[in-house]
């Protein structure tokens, strides 16, 4: 267990465990109930909006900082994903974080390690389709996250709401002992979801990228109004992204928000969803609605 130390302030540094035996004996120390915060760190207010609702429901906050290799595909962006652990730590510190968990690749994945966590269909649309074997990653790691830390609740982002359906798929099939909390996205003044990956844009696609929100909110709002043709809605959002140049759309998406299956009517909980390239970096967004 190691207290860092941070040169910048007066901070008295936050408690981090690397390794599964500090962490396990730190875990041992912690009162009850215990919420975690999964995340790949490069902290920004969106993972600080997880870290705050778990510190307002839970008597100790645990929050992991890895950059897990299993859910890259071949010339993602795994390499160069950005690293930001000392300004990470200082903002959990900040935050009141109980307990950081910041493993190396060899402590996630001992040499030998072939297991994974296959989520099924859930895993194979959407964010799925496009990057193969993204959820099986992200289950994986998830899965060895909450065996270790054994949180009571675990927060999640709206914004990566495929994400959140598919580990829920993953507790409930395996039955975890872990209670799932989805948190509102946090978005810039002009709608832009909170994204580790916004810092690849160029100013001129920055300019750009509040059009997933607009065309969200296009197809949110007819949803208000009573369209609950959900090709109509889909067309709607196509029409927005279609009047950005920089925007090219991957998907768009009205599907079920518990199997994910792509919808004809709205007539329960769904989730309005899509992806968009821009030249730098691709991002996604989504809208529950129903
Ligand atoms: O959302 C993320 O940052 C990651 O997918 C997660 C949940 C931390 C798993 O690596």
């Amino acid at each position: 267990m190691e207290a860092v130390p941070h040169p910048g302030g007066p901070l008295r540094g936050v408690r981090v465990a690397s390794d599964r035996a500090s962490l396990a004996a730190a875990r041992a120390t912690l009162a009850s109930p215990v919420g975690l915060v999964p995340t790949m760190g490069a902290l920004h207010a969106g993972h600080l909006a997880l870290i705050e609702r778990a510190r307002r429901e839970c008597a100790s906050v645990v929050v992991s900082i890895f950059v897990n290799p299993t859910q890259f595909g071949p010339g993602e962006d795994f390499e160069r994903y950005p690293r930001t652990l000392e300004a990470d730590l200082r903002a959990c510190e900040t935050s009141g974080v109980d307990l950081v968990f910041a493993p190396d690749v060899a402590t996630m994945y001992p040499p030998g390690h072939t297991t994974s966590v296959d989520p099924g269909v859930p895993g194979t649309v959407l964010e799925g389709a496009a990057r193969p074997g993204h959820f099986r990653g992200v289950a994986t790691v998830v899965t060895i996250l909450f065996d270790l830390v054994r949180p009571d609740l675990a927060y999640f982002g709206q914004k990566d709401g495929q994400q959140a359906i598919v580990v829920d798929r993953v507790v409930r099939d395996l039955g975890m002992p872990v209670g799932l909390v989805v948190v509102p996205t946090v978005r810039d003044p002009d709608g832009l979801a909170l994204s580790s990956r916004n810092a690849y844009l160029t100013p001129a696609e920055r300019a750009s990228a509040p059009v997933l929100h607009r065309a969200l909110r296009a197809a949110a709002e007819a949803f208000e109004r009573g369209e609950r043709d959900a090709g109509r809605l889909r067309s709607l959002m196509r029409e927005v992204l279609s009047g950005e140049p920089l925007a090219r759309p991957d998907y768009v998406s009205v599907a079920d928000r518990a199997t994910l299956e792509e919808l004809a009517t709205v007539d329960g909980p769904a989730l309005l969803s899509l992806a968009v390239r821009f030249p730098s970096v691709r991002l996604i967004d989504c809208w529950p609605i129903g």
